[in-house]
């Protein structure tokens, strides 16, 4: 039976993380997968997350399942940092919420209950959108549309041609956007333009789904949950897929959250259970290494404290490096970079062509993705130059 099965292409990410791995070449940057690294290229971790482990060490009495939902301490802090503590969707009562294997578990729980509860919904993804979000998404059974989004010439949202795509949008259908730090491009909506988006929903009552991968990475957790929680205020219903990889480091443990703000709190309740059948279907119960880590965290004033300082420090980090980026490419080049500026969190478009990507890694060993994205936080002082004359070189 098994001979059967076709050959599958490569991970357009995994992929060209796995060729990085195995080049032996000393002058290697690798730049493919969205993994924060500190100046030495090491991608740490948190001293928050190391003290949480070593009082869970301690502590840990079991290793029985979680409940299907997750830890009660977890799902409580995800919505708070989600929506804000003075949350009204919160304080009525409307929101419930699952632990989830991961963002892309998130994504996978909240699919499914999409499709159960609405079968033809249609999802609308940027373009360009996150590789992984049409095959997550797909497997499910869920139809796409693409709406227009980044603009590669002027690199910059393309929001006029968006809200045009996004007037087709049926009140079945859901409605995929980045919560913050655009993957791929970095670009992301401004506050006034979320508000647009915001009352198209209203207006034309289809469901925003918010991939927010990248709280905290932008321009600090606050101001980065700002566009979600507009749509949270104004509509009676956003769908949330949250991640715990990038801003707590917790990459290996697959942490994340699916939460779901509905209308009244019989449909909140309804939707969880829904999930928690949907993760029965699936995995039954979610790993609890790193949500009993981030239950942690985000319950207790001293961790809480010491991890948002080494978030916006990782922040300041990138976006320190956004700006040291564009001067040595501009430097070897000639060419206009600003936009790297401009942008935020880990990703960005090199405006290269596939062609020269390839000729990048073949010769220089500079490893992207073949759409030219990169992964700013692995840039640091020791790589700059050569990244930016290897750019320099195939342009
Ligand atoms: C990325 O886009 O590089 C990250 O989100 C890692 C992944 O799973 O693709």
């Amino acid at each position: 039976m098994l001979e059967n099965l076709e050959p599958l292409p490569v991970d357009p990410i995994l992929g060209l993380a796995a060729l990085a791995r195995a080049d032996t070449r000393a002058q290697k940057v690798d730049l493919t997968v969205g993994v924060y690294m500190d100046d030495s290229g090491h991608c740490p971790v948190f001293r928050a997350v190391q003290q949480a482990q070593h009082e869970l060490a301690q502590q840990e009495s079991t290793k029985a399942y979680l409940p299907p939902a997750g830890d009660e301490r977890f799902n409580a802090g995800m919505q708070q940092l989600l929506l804000g503590a003075d949350s009204a969707a919160l304080r009525d009562g409307r929101v419930s919420s699952i632990q989830t294997p991961g963002g892309c578990g998130a994504l996978r729980i909240s699919s499914e209950v999409v499709f159960s509860a609405s079968p033809d919904a249609r999802v609308w993804v940027s373009n360009p959108t996150w590789p992984v979000h049409i095959p997550l998404l797909g497997s499910v059974g869920l139809a796409f549309q693409s709406y227009r989004y980044y603009n590669p010439v002027d690199h910059s949202v393309d929001f006029d041609a968006m809200v045009e795509d996004l007037q087709a949008a049926r009140p079945s259908d859901v409605v995929l956007l980045h919560g913050c730090c655009h993957n791929p491009s970095g670009a992301d909506l401004t506050l006034e333009q979320w508000a647009v988006i915001a009352d198209m929903a209203q207006a034309q009552g289809f469901t925003p789904m918010v991939d927010i991968a990248y709280q905290g990475l932008a321009d600090g957790l606050e101001a980065d949950a700002a566009g979600l929680r507009l749509l949270v205020e104004q509509l009676p219903e956003v769908i949330i897929a949250a991640s715990c990889s990038k801003n707590m480091g917790l990459y290996r443990e697959r942490t994340g959250a699916a939460v779901f703000v509905c209308q009244n709190t019989q449909t909140a309740s309804r939707t969880l259970d829904q999930a928690k059948a949907a993760a029965r279907r699936v995995y039954s119960m979610p790993p609890a290494h790193g949500a009993l880590l981030a239950g942690r965290i985000l319950s207790d004033a001293t961790l809480g404290t010491l991890w948002r300082e080494e978030l916006a420090q990782m922040c300041q980090r990138i976006n320190r490096t956004r700006g040291e980026l564009r001067a040595a490419l501009q430097q070897h080049s000639g060419v206009d970079f600003a936009f790297i500026e401009r942008e935020r969190g880990m990703f960005s478009f090199l405006g290269l062509s596939i062609e020269q990507a390839v000729r990048l890694r073949e010769e220089y060993s500079l490893y992207m993705l073949e759409s030219s994205r990169i992964n700013v936080a692995g840039v640091n002082a020791d790589n700059i130059d050569y990244v930016a004359q290897s750019v320099a070189a195939v342009l």
